[in-house]
């Protein structure tokens, strides 16, 4: 069996920017960025991009590429011993959680569109509705299987394809579509009347209101959006050459990442300001605050479609990078077929996303305190199991290959003298890896205490 590769460096940056841009970047960044200071969080966030998202991501895509395995494979042969090589399975294992749980969320989005497209009584409805039609939502079980179901299936259909004609192809016309899509409605919502005051109150730095609880969860946010400590890089990573010049290839993800972060803020800023609205977060401001603007709009409702299939796109190539460790597991170390590799990794994550769809409406799988499974679990992945897992390739390789990563992950060979530039670029690596990183990793675990 040849080992899968990318047709192009260019599929494989189009990929990781689709893995990258996500609900953190649509639904929570806007919110977070509003909450925190606007502009004063933007900086302490760009902030922790460079000291932390950038050198880790280039990181975990060189683990991958070296050893041109995925996580389980990266890990043992960096540390040459095969119980590192289960620490490497469970971070696979991570990201198959949360892609279970992932396209439950996703479901969601689906579902708002084709109700938005063939059912809904989109504009003569009154202010209460949208937070009663969510409740129903979340508490209609055989709905929310059925749509889970469903993306898992696209996901499936993609996957089966391969890295090339699968993934490749989804994410080279599913991102520029994403680009165009929200340009387009960030644009036309800095056209409405008050619209251009929402952006710039997004934008405008207030350091009053960033305060510790918000520094962290820029902290979380950097780490959170570039889909690390899970496998997903790596994985991306190990379809690469072995020598690629790997910081050139993740400077432009993380850029992307963050100018669709910047224009979600925008859209979804202008739109909220122009209809007196409150921001809301996470599920609340999809779900149940926009569509109450959309819904004063002229051609609202095909804005508001607009909007959810861009939301559906970028969670949809998420989705898929959270399932594709799984899949690489399967196919590189058990041997299977990709296309039975791909149907069993949907099929487990569909059956491991029963118990949260359940959630909402099961007593039983809530706490006295209204806690839900669903909030529990993804509580606790992402706020240790990914950085625990972040923790141990940091740890790997700095152990074990930190010379050969240092010169490797800037294309270089270990025996060419250094032009400057790229002593300096070592030094920024060295620097924020091997000294910064494990400290603020150290602080995201900590980040549950004080939010
Ligand atoms: N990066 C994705 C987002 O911003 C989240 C994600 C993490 C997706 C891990 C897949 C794997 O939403």
């Amino acid at each position: 069996m040849t080992k899968e590769s990318w047709k192009s460096t260019l599929g494989f940056v189009l990929a990781a920017i689709g893995s990258a841009v996500g609900l953190a970047n649509i639904w929570r960044f806007p919110y977070i960025m509003g909450t925190y200071g606007g502009g004063a969080f933007l900086i302490v966030y760009v902030l922790f991009l460079v000291l932390l998202g950038y050198p880790m991501i280039s990181l975990e895509v060189w683990a991958g590429a070296w050893t041109q395995r995925g996580p389980r494979g990266a890990f043992e042969t960096i540390a040459s011993n095969k119980t590192w090589g289960r620490v490497g399975l469970a971070t696979v294992g991570t990201g198959f959680i949360i892609s279970a749980f992932y396209s439950m969320v996703c479901g969601w989005i689906l579902y708002y569109l084709v109700q938005s497209l063939f059912s809904l009584e989109f504009y003569s409805v009154d202010n209460s509705f949208w937070s009663h039609y969510f409740q129903q939502l979340l508490n209609s079980p055989e709905i929310l299987l059925t749509y889970h179901f469903a993306i898992l299936c696209i996901c499936a259909l993609i996957l089966m394809k391969g890295v090339k004609k699968g993934l490749e192809w989804a994410s080279r016309w599913m991102v520029p579509l994403l680009i165009v899509l929200l340009s387009l409605l960030a644009i036309q919502g800095c056209f409405l009347q008050g619209g251009i005051k929402g952006a710039l109150f997004v934008l405008t730095p207030n350091w009053q209101a960033l305060n510790a609880e918000g520094v962290l969860t820029a902290l979380g946010q950097a780490f959170f959006t570039l889909s690390l400590g899970q496998g997903t890089m790596i994985t991306y990573g190990s379809y690469l050459q072995r020598k690629s010049n790997i910081c050139r290839l993740c400077f432009p993800i993380v850029l992307m990442d963050t100018v669709i972060s910047l224009l979600s803020a925008v859209a979804v800023f202008s739109v909220v300001f122009a209809f007196g609205l409150e921001p809301n977060s996470g599920e609340g401001l999809i779900f149940m605050t926009l569509p109450l603007a959309f819904q004063q709009m002229a051609f609202g409702k095909y804005l508001f479609i607009a909007f959810l299939l861009l939301v559906l796109i970028a969670a949809v190539s998420s989705e898929i990078s959270a399932l594709e460790p799984s899949v690489n597991y399967l196919v590189q170390e058990k041997k299977l077929p990709r296309k039975k590799a791909s149907l069993l990794t949907c099929l487990g994550a569909f059956i491991l996303g029963i118990p949260f769809t359940l959630s909402f409406s099961t007593p039983f799988l809530q706490t006295a305190s209204g806690e839900n499974l669903f909030s529990i679990v993804s509580f606790i992945v992402l706020s240790f199991v990914v950085p625990l897992g972040a923790l141990a390739i940091l740890h790997l390789v700095f152990w074990n290959k930190r010379f050969t990563f240092i010169y490797e992950v800037l294309g270089l060979d270990q025996s060419s003298s250094l032009p400057r530039l790229k002593r300096v670029l070592q030094w920024y690596l060295k620097f924020c890896l091997f000294l910064l990183a494990p400290l603020l990793i150290g602080l995201i675990f900590l980040s549950p205490l004080w939010t």
